[in-house]
């Protein structure tokens, strides 16, 4: 786990280099006091999304990722990181935007509020 450095934008926060995560796998940072897992796939797509995996907790940054998928090191349920859809209705996940830029991981993210989920509102 890791702290971010500050903010580069309004809305953004910087996570640091993006060599920080090796291709291919995950990196779990705290932001705002949440664990935040950004994944880098071997192509150099990149995803974030909960660190916590919405079954019983699971670290997703330690999970096999592949085609847009993680699947949690605990049961191997998968879920897709752009639409945070796992494999029941009940287990989903909230995603975040980041992008590269310059190097450096940017992380979508105003305080206080939630990233996109595919769970509705209740
Ligand atoms: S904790 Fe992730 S699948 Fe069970």
């Amino acid at each position: 786990m890791d702290s971010p450095r500050s903010a580069s934008a309004p809305g953004t926060v910087n996570l640091g280099s993006v060599e920080k995560i090796p291709k291919g796998q995950g990196f779990c940072f705290i932001v705002g006091g949440q664990e935040i897992a950004v994944f880098r796939q071997r192509d150099g797509k990149l995803f974030a999304a909960q660190n916590r995996c919405p079954h019983k907790n699971g670290p997703l940054s330690d999970g096999v990722l592949g085609a847009g998928k993680i699947i949690c090191p605990l049961h191997s349920k998968k879920f897709d990181l752009m639409t945070g859809q796992g494999p029941e209705p009940q287990h989903c996940l909230t995603t975040y935007p980041i992008q590269e830029v310059n190097g450096d991981l940017l992380l979508g993210w105003s305080a206080g509020a939630a990233g996109a989920s595919c769970v509705p509102a209740a």
